[in-house]
């Protein structure tokens, strides 16, 4: 029932797919959202673990979800309930896991976290979220612009705000979808040097480009897409709130978007620090994608799962 399989059965970031892969990957979401799953259940009979260290509600709910429909059986595993949270390892604990399911997704901190579950599992592993990158947010993303603008390729890709896991999933998929993106952060918030070295050889691959800088006003000018996200990541041992000083100036707002298309389409990841990083009027008004962007981590996943596991 699906047309593509993943080179890899794990999924730990999207340096792990070339841009035909990952077009594949949204070509599936968008079909399958279409058609529905009907009798399609490559997770028939199979355990799929979520096992979160940090706390979730889209990423969690609609995994739980997405493994339903394709027939298995999540189950949802709070890092500070077992006895990771006193001091067993992660290897220990993803030798153990993969003993009983069939996959597991893993939210966690550090990304060599999640590398040492996937070298430690006998099983595919799923990233839902690193301190690194969140790839899965990346794929509901791409299949919201695509949705929305027809298109991704030559389209212009704001990213305004922390150089975070999410500034940096999204930096990938745009610059392997050939699209024109732009990362204004204040200094000292920039991206992974390392990402940007990948993405620029993206741009030399695919015809996309990317520019950062430190000026939001420059960063949105004609953009066709405004992303924004929190200014404080899960993680970080920082306030919520308490990086208010750094990012004046960043605040996704009418007057910021009035330098953008006419018809600019507005993305946050969510969830939201409504008056920090974006405005109720901007989150909630004509422009904004944020509940369909929300709605889309389910079909991309099932997407996933489905090209994983069948
Ligand atoms: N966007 C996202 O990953 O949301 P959650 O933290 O609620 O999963
Ligand atoms: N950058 C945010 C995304 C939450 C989905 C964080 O890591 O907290």
């Amino acid at each position: 029932m699906v047309r593509h399989k993943l080179r890899s059965s794990d999924f730990l970031g999207l340096d792990m797919l070339d841009g035909g892969e990952l077009e594949d990957l949204l070509d599936e979401a968008l079909r399958l959202k279409a058609e529905g799953v009907k009798g399609f259940r490559p997770l028939a009979h199979k355990n799929i673990g979520l096992l979160f260290e940090k706390p979730s509600t889209r990423t969690r709910v609609s995994f739980e979800v997405a493994v339903t429909m394709l027939g298995g059986h999540p189950l949802t595993l709070v890092g500070s309930e077992l006895q990771l949270g006193r001091g067993e390892s992660i290897e220990d604990t993803g030798k153990v896991l993969s003993r009983y399911v069939d996959g597991l997704v893993v939210r966690t901190f550090g990304h060599d976290r999640l590398n040492t579950m996937a070298a430690a599992s006998g099983v595919p592993v799923i990233n839902a979220l690193t301190d690194l990158c969140h790839p899965c947010q990346a794929l509901a993303d791409m299949l919201t612009i695509m949705e929305y603008k027809g298109l991704t390729g030559g389209l212009k890709l704001a990213y305004v705000g922390d150089g975070n896991n999410v500034a940096h999933s999204l930096m990938r998929a745009g610059t392997l979808l050939g699209m024109n993106v732009t990362v204004s952060t204040p200094e000292g918030h920039g991206p992974d040097a390392g990402i940007v070295e990948e993405c620029k050889e993206h741009c030399e691959t695919y015809g996309s480009t990317m520019e950062l800088g430190y000026d939001p006003a420059a960063g949105v000018r004609g953009a066709d897409i405004v992303y924004t996200d929190v200014w404080v990541s899960m993680g970080t041992g920082e306030d919520p709130g308490s990086a208010g000083e750094a990012f004046e100036g960043f605040q996704v707002n009418d007057e910021l978007l009035s330098g953008a298309s006419d018809d600019v389409m507005v993305m946050h990841c969510l969830p939201a620090h409504r008056g920090e990083e974006i405005t109720d009027e901007v989150i909630d008004g004509s422009h904004s994608a944020v509940w369909d962007q929300a709605e889309n981590r389910l079909h991309a996943q099932v997407a996933l799962l489905g090209m994983i596991f069948s």
